[in-house]
């Protein structure tokens, strides 16, 4: 529906916030004469471009969506049973409106601030007990990026735990599906690991494993008993792991029962749509003494300071963001919001509907099955579950054909075999199609297949996955999720280098129109015309605003980005023959993914120091690179750096680097710091990732889904992904596959394009501006009460500042958690915290903030260094405070006993808060510690919250 007049203002008019007198005032206090004027003076002239972006007109909301709905009408929608990790689904009606399409859910930020983000972690343990309960293992992470690159996590997980083996062979089942294959071996080849392909239905081939890959059910739909198998591989010294599927497993004997070291897969059939490819939540569970080596966020059930239950993200130190080099994986951004689809899917339906759709999937199964051999074709396994392989010789194609004339897309395995999968939306039409294809008869009247090993363990028992089975109570659980928690529909989410900006109404429109949504990544190419038109388009504007001559938009995540540019890298030094160049440079304050990306490139991380005003140490730089100059590879550096500044030295860090014969990796994650403004692409670099969840209004989901763009300058070009299974994906000489779709996250890709599309040349600049203009807006304002610790030209910071805390701690012991607890209190997400420095909070507002809640917000700071100074004062005591008691919740305040040194007034409603639209956290702090030695990463018992 859209019935909506032509917008009287430009796009760009409403996805900027401040209005043009807010921004005289603010200019003004700022001392300039115009907007103009202060980025003139922030931004080097060196780096700055000299021509406009060379992008089409603006369209307006109204024109955009005309012309995203003329690219849809080029995709063909057919029936999709092509299987191979893709299925057909129906998302429920109250999930989609009051999830996928309500903000409260999308513009939430990962829940890094748990008091402020009970929903999403309790949905998020609702999925973990999910696949932990259907994959019989105890841990199971809130998500990873897909079923592909969750397979080579399992990979580096069993080649780091397992001691035993001394091998770097890893052995993986051939009946595995291509991609997964193919996205494990890009991701061995940098790390010396041998993948070795081989059919184990006659056993496991001789030699040493230190690792063991089976898909269960199989690509071609055969279903072993793994028992036999694991013990195999176990008395070979190998760990096993097991891609498999949640809906098979509701019927199927459970992995973790048969032995299963570790369980991956995809979460999409549950309820998440095709989306042609992405985004979907992948899935990873684990043994018990493996989940200290588990990839990924993980919840976990903790206490909060009135000791009563809270959820929190566990183990974090397992992260990048700690062991950066040392990190398991690269993960950062996942699936969130996916995971939370998959969640309710799980949640609405329970184990009874689950199941049951789970039989009539492999019901029609059996009955298709029975009615090809009744015909004569022959049907080549037995034992399946929703996927049947038919032998036809020789006419495999023509087959194939016939179906996609018949509006329906099978599987063309090879000449002589076609794969058939049936799914949640296959009904008795759809088999009678199918089979007229084989020229034989649909009977649904012939019996269906048996199931040779099946499950005999309960699941889902928990009262959340047994209560709301009506609409009216799915529809509240998710409204009193989404009411616990604090996201960008409710106010501003200050998180410096996230760029939580507006996520528009319109661009998010057409993710769930169904010829967006509905497409599956294998379908051919020519029925994903739309899509493949709108990708092209993207892929040029961004290499356009970028300065680079090309880009592939298919890594799911800015950490699958960033493996990508190095994988060209290391791919364009192997061409040279240049094999030695391993080293990569990473400056002190570099994001953690940054050196955990390197690690899994195969590299050796090489730190550069920093100088005291946060600029890169060019003698250390110098040296560093004399020193390993003939194994340099790369130097990776964030621009505008982590510090929030331009670096004024930027092009000499490039040209130092590539006189050593390095490339230059910018990490783009600021690049709402430059679009319009400077091009990576121009002042140096060779490579960059972007976040498309970042500067090009994907929403964050609570922690994804994201996309992860590489842009690359002409030489690294032919190293770029590309993918097993579609030519168009990248170049036949790429680096392979580094998503398991061919573009990725293609589903959420409207949503930028519409952006830029919107917003134009002269709107991207000057939302650049704006940014730039309210980040030092905020740093101007609080320089009384806090500090920016780094600025750049003229004392100006770029579109984000760091606050220095730490003289505050020293004198008042007044930590950056209290102030990032005691903010929430004041009707605040607490800017990112602690990176890149410890003790000091990093504030980015975005350009879509306006003056208003620019002042609401430096007013609630300023009012709590006024607090923090009564504590200094001695007129509050330091261990109770409204600070280090921060956040209060309703209960703590109407609670008879009050015995603090300040008022129940003081506690809840500080100065500036609008006692109207007061948002209350649900716990008090969290002690994470408490979590993490008391491990429980599953939905705990309700008798828990009593
Ligand atoms: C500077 C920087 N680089 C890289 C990343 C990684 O991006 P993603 O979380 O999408 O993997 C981030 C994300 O937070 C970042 O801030």
């Amino acid at each position: 529906m859209n019935n909506s007049p032509q917008l009287s203002a430009t796009f760009a008019d409403r996805h900027i916030g401040p209005r043009p007198d807010e921004i005289a005032r603010m200019v003004d206090l700022l001392g300039y004469a115009d907007v103009d004027a202060l980025v003139d003076a922030a931004v080097p002239a060196s780096i700055r471009s000299a021509e406009p972006l060379r992008l089409p007109e603006p369209a307006s909301e109204v024109d955009a969506l005309t012309e995203l709905r003329q690219l849809a009408a080029r995709n063909n929608v057919a029936t999709s049973m092509i299987g191979q990790g893709y299925y057909g689904t129906f998302t429920p009606s109250v999930i989609v409106r009051r999830l996928v399409e309500n903000p409260a859910w999308y513009t939430a930020y990962t829940p890094y601030q748990p008091e402020i983000s009970q929903g999403r972690l309790e949905a998020l343990l609702n999925f973990q007990t999910v696949v932990s309960d259907l994959t019989g293992l105890p841990t199971a992470n809130a998500s990873l990026l897909d079923e592909g690159t969750a397979a080579a996590e399992a990979m580096t997980l069993a080649h780091r735990s397992n001691k035993k083996s001394k091998s770097d062979r890893f052995l993986v089942d051939a009946d595995c599906f291509a991609q997964t294959i193919a996205v494990v071996r890009t991701r061995a080849e940098a790390l010396g690991i041998e993948v070795v392909v081989a059919d184990t239905t006659d056993g496991l081939p001789a030699g040493d494993f230190f690792g063991f890959l089976v898909q269960y059910p199989g690509s071609n739909g055969a279903v072993r008993d793994l028992n036999p198998l694991i013990e195999a591989a176990h008395e070979g010294g190998a760990l096993v792991a097991v891609a498999s599927d949640l809906l098979a497993l509701t019927l199927l004997e459970a992995p973790g029962e048969a032995g299963a070291d570790i369980v991956i897969g995809s979460s999409q059939r549950f309820g998440v749509p095709l989306f042609y490819g992405g985004p979907h939540a992948g899935f990873m569970s684990v043994r018990s003494g493996l989940e200290r080596s588990l990839p990924g966020r993980l919840v976990g059930v903790s206490i909060d300071a009135d000791g009563a239950p809270a959820y929190r993200l566990a183990l974090q130190t397992r992260e990048q963001h700690i062991r950066r080099e040392k990190a398991t994986s690269n993960i950062c951004t996942a699936q969130v919001l996916l995971a939370v689809v998959a969640s309710m899917y799980a949640v609405y339906h329970g184990p009874e509907g689950l199941r049951a759709i789970a039989e009539r999937v492999h019901s029609y199964a059996g009955k298709l099955a029975a009615s090809l051999r009744a015909g004569g074709v022959e049907v080549v396994h037995g034992d399946f579950f929703d996927t049947v392989l038919a032998r036809v010789p020789g006419s495999a194609a023509d087959v194939v054909d016939a179906a996609r004339q018949n509006g329906i897309w099978l599987r063309l395995v090879d000449a002589d075999h076609v794969g058939i999968s049936c799914d949640e939306k296959t009904d008795v039409a759809t088999l009678t199609r199918v089979c007229q294809s084989f020229g034989v008869q649909y009977d649904d009247t012939l019996g269906a297949a048996a199931i040779t090993v099946p499950r005999t363990s309960e699941y889902l028992t928990h009262p959340v996955f047994n209560t709301h089975r009506s609409e009216t109570s799915m529809l509240r659980y998710l409204r009193k999720l989404s009411d616990m928690d604090y996201a960008l529909d409710r106010g501003m989410i200050p998180l410096g280098s996230c760029t939580m900006k507006l996520n528009a109404t319109t661009e998010m429109e057409p993710v769930t129109w169904p010829e967006f949504a509905d497409l599956h990544p294998f379908a051919p190419v020519e029925d994903a015309a739309g899509y493949v038109k709108l990708i092209g388009q993207l892929e040029r504007w961004l290499a356009e605003v970028t300065g680079y001559a090309k880009v592939s938009i298919q890594p799911n995540a800015g950490s699958q980005g960033e493996l990508a540019g190095l994988l060209a890298i290391r791919g364009y030094h192997h061409g040279r023959d240049d094999l030695e160049r391993n080293v990569c440079l990473i400056p002190a304050s570099a994001h953690g993914t940054n050196a955990a990306s390197a690690v899994m490139a195969g590299m050796k991380v090489v730190v550069v120091k920093g100088n005291d005003d946060g600029t890169i140490d060019l003698d250390d730089l110098r040296a560093k690179a004399a020193e390993h100059a003939a194994q340099l590879a790369a130097i990776m550096i964030t621009y505008p750096s982590t510090h929030g500044v331009y670096e004024e030295s930027v092009r000499e860090v490039c040209k130092i680097v590539h006189d050593h014969g390095g490339q230059v990796y910018v990490d783009g994650a600021n690049l709402n710091a430059l679009l319009g403004l400077a091009q990576p692409g121009e002042f140096g670099g060779d490579v960059s990732h972007l976040n498309l969840h970042k500067t090009f209004c994907i929403p964050h989901g609570g922690g994804g889904p994201g996309v992860g763009p590489v842009a690359v300058a002409a030489h690294l070009a032919p190293y770029l992904p590309n993918h097993p299974l579609l030519d168009q994906a990248g170049p036949e000489s790429g680096v392979g596959p580094i998503s398991a779709a061919p573009f990725g996250s293609a589903g959420v890709l409207a949503i930028s394009w519409a952006y830029i599309r919107m917003m134009g040349a002269e709107g991207l600049t000057a939302a650049t501006k704006a940014a730039v203009l309210t980040a030092n807006y905020v740093a101007k304002r609080l320089e009384g009460a806090f500090p920016v610790l780094y600025t750049g030209e003229n004392g100006l910071v770029a579109h984000e500042c760091i606050l220095d805390l730490r003289p505050m701690t020293k004198e008042t012991g007044i930590t950056v958690d209290d102030v990032a607890k005691r903010l929430i209190d004041y009707g605040f997400h607490a800017p990112t915290m602690s990176f890149p420095v410890a003790g000091t909070l990093m504030v980015e507002p975005t350009e879509s903030e306006d003056l208003g809640e620019l002042d609401r917000f430096c007013d609630a700071m300023i009012a709590i260094r006024h607090e923090i100074d009564r504590v200094a004062a001695g007129e509050w005591p330091a261990t109770d405070n409204p600070l280090v008691n921060a956040p209060h919740t309703a209960e703590s305040v109407i609670n008879d006993k009050w015995d603090h040194s300040y008022t129940r007034e003081e506690a809840a409603f500080p100065r500036s808060v609008d006692r109207s639209s007061k948002y209350w956290p649900p716990v008090r702090r969290i002690d994470g510690a408490h979590g993490d030695r008391n491990l429980i990463c599953s939905c705990p018992a309700p008798e828990a919250f009593q």
